[in-house]
């Protein structure tokens, strides 16, 4: 009973103290406030109506989660699923949340004493302007990945997608990531440097966390591709199974909910806007998905904006063009988006920023489809070209920057900009939609 009173009197004391409940928490974090190690939002399934919310425990005990519209009465205790966090102490801990409102606020906690956190669902339509910031290549460095997203917090984003090479991992266990990492030697495990670089930049100052959509890259896999043979002694050779794709992946799959296996999927948002989330030849062979990216498209024709995204680019801004994936993308999922008339795909892989023109049947054509990466968020940047033997015709904006792609969706209307980790506008255009 003294307990009770005693933190009664002392929490009545700093709500005197602090009555702006945001600045109350910010100063009872310091001490007694449980906050998870790591905390990351995701979907799986529509985000209009649900969000999927992992966060890292060490060994303190915290496996459940509650939820709350703002000033309402906590939900039931959701007991979390718990996933091996690999060459880890950590545990990863999973919630979906489903049977949500649109564009709503909620709130949630990890139990009593706990950090209160939100988020907010995806809106029912696009009344409202929507806006999302799209890259890929995150963390040469955790600063830089960091530097970044600050720039695109200004913009009240709704979500960020990351076409692939987050944390330059290489499926590896840590001790072997810091020998291949002449980046950034010191650093003690990469998976740990991202979702700090998260933490610090993709929550705002009053506690909401912007969610992440990711697609699979190179280095999320041992040997980066299913093709390679210089993967290591231990590792199986190359089957289409659930368990191989763990084994040379075993971050990827652990650590994000979304795509998930087999590797790729499609997350439609209400139905106003898909996302088609695509593997370059790292776990999945392209042409392997071929027959589901045709079913995936031919059942959304209604859909105003379908966004296809993979890592390595069809028309890249600094590797050859006719480079083995690059070419195999063309072949087997280009004339698919030129048949379903995808109007913008967004790729990365090339560390550098790019927009071609519109293009159609190999050549430029108003009617043609426009590609946007390459893949510069937190990484050294390369020279545009400085691998090509071709001429680049395709490119029709390119530059050397680490940046991201601000994209706003208002109705039928899209608009890009690309802006730089300096907070600089590199391009502009206005993707259009020509179902318009
Ligand atoms: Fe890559």
């Amino acid at each position: 009973m003294q307990t009770k009173l005693s933190s009664g009197l002392f929490l009545a004391l700093l709500l005197f103290l602090f009555p702006d409940p945001v600045q109350a928490q910010s100063n009872l974090n310091d001490a007694p406030f449980y906050d998870p190690v790591a905390l990351y939002l995701t979907w799986q399934n529509d985000p209009t109506t649900t969000m999927t919310i992992d966060w890292h425990i060490i060994d303190e005990d915290r496996t459940i989660l509650e939820y709350r519209l703002p000033g309402g009465s906590w939900s039931d205790a959701i007991a979390a699923t718990a996933i091996d966090f690999p060459h880890s102490a950590r545990t990863i801990h999973r919630v979906e949340l489903t049977r949500l409102e649109p564009g709503t606020v909620y709130e949630f906690r990890f139990g009593e004493s706990s950090k209160v956190y939100n988020f907010r669902t995806m809106p029912a339509d696009l009344s409202k302007p929507v806006r999302a910031a799209i890259g890929g290549d995150t963390m040469h460095r955790k600063r830089w990945m960091e530097k970044t997203a600050r720039q695109a917090m200004k913009f009240d984003i709704d979500f960020v997608m990351i076409m692939g090479d987050l944390a330059y991992a290489d499926g590896l266990p840590p001790e072997q990531q810091r020998q291949r990492d002449t980046q950034n030697p010191r650093v003690e495990n990469q998976w740990y440097s991202f979702f700090d670089a998260y933490k610090n930049t993709l929550i705002t100052d009053d506690y909401r966390v912007v969610p992440m959509i990711v697609t699979i890259g190179n280095h999320e896999v041992r040997g980066g591709y299913y093709t390679r043979d210089d993967r290591r002694p231990d590792d199986p050779p190359y089957s289409d199974t659930n368990e191989w794709k763990q084994t040379v992946a075993p971050y990827f799959f652990s650590l994000f909910a979304s795509p998930g296996l087999p590797g790729y999927g499609v997350l439609d948002f209400g139905d106003y806007m898909s996302l088609i989330l695509l593997d370059t030849d790292h776990v999945n062979p392209v042409e392997n998905q071929n027959e589901w990216l045709r079913n995936v498209l031919s059942e959304r024709a209604h859909i105003p904006h379908i966004f296809p995204g993979y890592h390595v680019p069809a028309y890249p801004s600094v590797r050859d063009y006719n480079d083995e994936v690059q070419a195999r993308v063309r072949n087997n999922w280009v004339p698919l988006f030129e048949r379903y008339n995808v109007d913008v795909v967004f790729e990365a892989h090339d560390h550098a920023y790019k927009r071609t023109h519109p293009i159609r049947d190999g050549r430029i054509s108003h009617n043609g489809v426009v590609y946007i990466g390459d893949g510069a968020w937190g990484t050294e940047t390369r020279i545009i070209g400085s691998r090509q033997s071709h001429d680049s015709w395709y490119i029709a904006e390119a530059a050397s920057e680490r940046h991201f792609i601000l994209m706003t969706l208002h109705g039928t209307h899209r608009h890009f900009k690309a802006i730089s980790s300096t907070g600089e506008v590199i391009d502009e255009f206005p993707g259009l939609n020509r179902t318009n």
